[in-house]
């Protein structure tokens, strides 16, 4: 440990400096407009792997952005573990609300704030300098690969392809991702579970054309209107989602289980003053950690239609439209849950409209175990840096992969995040703190470690 620390202190600055590098990438996948600028970064992630000790680094071509590929043998008979990240961002808009401009990285009270500094840039460049560490201390005690893609944000699904025609190079003994969030620093945790995901778009187009709200309205289903009704018959007065057969397939835990789950610290004040609203809301019956971690939801993320510049125009409009997602939880299907959904939606649409539904990108839940080897030493590494046993929570994120990686590789996963849900990701402000930045990469030396010993008994 000693000699960790004295490597991390020793590099300080220049971790940061490159960090910061990566960061001035405004590598954000969903937007076209910056194809070249992702494709530079797959290319820096490469040659930071290469300069740290890699072999076999590959910038590997897909139909979409590039895998960084990269490993170092030491002995096949030796555990290996894959580390898995992601280069991408999502889009940094709305862009006036940033303090400082998302892709000029800057330090304000001891944090980062730049988009990708936790999400997952800063997770994934805290690997790639533990490798490093590794290598010029003479440390690495087992095998690694590393696998960072470009196209986490969108759905993965050059990756899924990559991975079911790259079983063999991608083989070993449990996948690291660094993607996740911790409670706190003085609360280090391990997530032991992600949700799926179910991504539609639905349009309602009413008369077929704009109309003069005063000359029609009254007399036209108004496709707004209609689409308002819709969304909220979704949920009902216990805010329980009114899809049939939505629920059908999800595993109830034990009160066991949630009483575990449970005891995660977790301030409802705190909680309700951070986000500026005076009351929570969830499903009647279950906490907030249970909202969040153990139970499917459907939220609206954009809904829009008729007339939104400035002034008013009187307009009843043609169409209307929302892009709706659903977190899934175990055992519930990402396919079945968009078709049971696609089901409800037109059988509750009035004749007065017509009703589009178009899935987007999907993704199967999974619960990660917490009796193996790879978690034990997680356990133990992330024990030994911050002097405190992780409290294993349920994170309400989803890494869609994930469950790829167990179906298709037969290899389970071990979540050993350091961000913050507070960190801001997907929003304005993304920021890492620089002391869980370090404190990672103190923390991965000590899980191959583990690993490695745990493995050889
Ligand atoms: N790193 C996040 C997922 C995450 C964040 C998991 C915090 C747990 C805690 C990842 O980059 C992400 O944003 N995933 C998307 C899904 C994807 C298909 C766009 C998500 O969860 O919305
Ligand atoms: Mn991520
Ligand atoms: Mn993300």
């Amino acid at each position: 440990m000693q000699e960790i620390k004295k490597y991390v202190s020793d590099n300080k600055q220049r971790f940061l400096d490159e960090l910061f590098e990566l960061l001035r990438f405004p590598s954000v996948s969903a937007d076209p407009a910056f194809k070249n600028d992702v494709i530079k970064t797959a290319g820096f992630v490469a040659e930071k792997l290469k300069e740290a000790g890699a072999d076999n680094v590959e910038i590997c071509q897909t139909a979409g952005y590039p895998i960084v590929y990269g490993e170092k043998i030491i002995d096949p008979s030796l555990p290996t573990v894959l580390v898995y990240g992601h280069y991408d961002v999502q889009p940094a808009d709305p862009l006036e609300l940033w303090d400082t401009p998302p892709f000029e990285p800057t330090i304000r009270n001891e944090k980062i704030y730049a988009r990708g500094a936790c999400d997952d840039k800063g997770q994934v460049y805290m690997h790639v300098k533990a490798f490093e560490l590794m290598m010029r201390t003479n440390s690495l005690p087992g095998n690694i690969k590393f696998m960072i893609e470009g196209e986490e944000e969108v759905g993965s699904s050059n990756l899924s392809i990559f991975v079911k025609e790259n079983k063999e190079r991608l083989k070993a003994d449990v996948v690291l991702i660094s993607d996740t969030s911790m409670i706190s620093m003085e609360n280090p945790s391990l997530e032991t579970g992600l949700r799926g995901l179910s991504y539609v778009e639905v349009e309602v187009t009413g008369p077929n054309r704009d109309l003069h709200s005063g000359v029609y309205g009254g007399a036209v289903a108004n496709p707004a209107t209609i689409l308002a009704k819709l969304i909220a018959s979704l949920h009902d007065e216990n805010n329980h989602v009114t899809i049939p057969g939505f629920y059908d397939d999800v595993i109830e835990l034990s009160q066991e289980e949630r009483d575990e789950l449970n005891k995660a610290p977790f301030d409802p004040e705190e909680y309700k003053i951070d986000l500026g609203v005076e009351e929570l809301w969830g499903e009647k019956g279950y906490s907030s950690l249970e909202h969040t971690g153990t139970r499917p939801t459907l939220e609206v993320n954009g809904i829009w239609g008729g007339y939104i510049g400035e002034g008013a125009k009187t307009v009843l409009p043609s169409k209307a439209s929302a892009k709706i997602s659903m977190r899934l939880v175990p055992n519930q299907q990402s396919d079945k849950i968009t078709k049971l959904f696609e089901e409800h939606f037109r059988s509750i649409a009035p004749k007065s409209v017509k009703i589009k539904v178009t899935p987007h990108h999907g993704g199967e839940p999974v619960v990660t175990p917490t009796d193996s080897i790879a978690y034990k030493a997680a356990q133990k590494a992330i024990t030994e840096s911050f002097g405190k046993e992780p409290i294993p929570t349920r994170g309400g994120g989803s890494i869609p992969i994930v469950a790829l990686f167990e179906q298709e590789l037969k290899i389970k996963t071990v979540l050993m995040g350091f961000g913050l849900d507070s960190d801001n990701l997907h929003s304005p402000n993304e920021k890492y703190d620089l002391a869980n930045f370090y404190k990672g990469i103190e923390t991965i030396p000590l899980f191959h470690k583990y690993f490695a010993e745990i493995s050889s008994k």
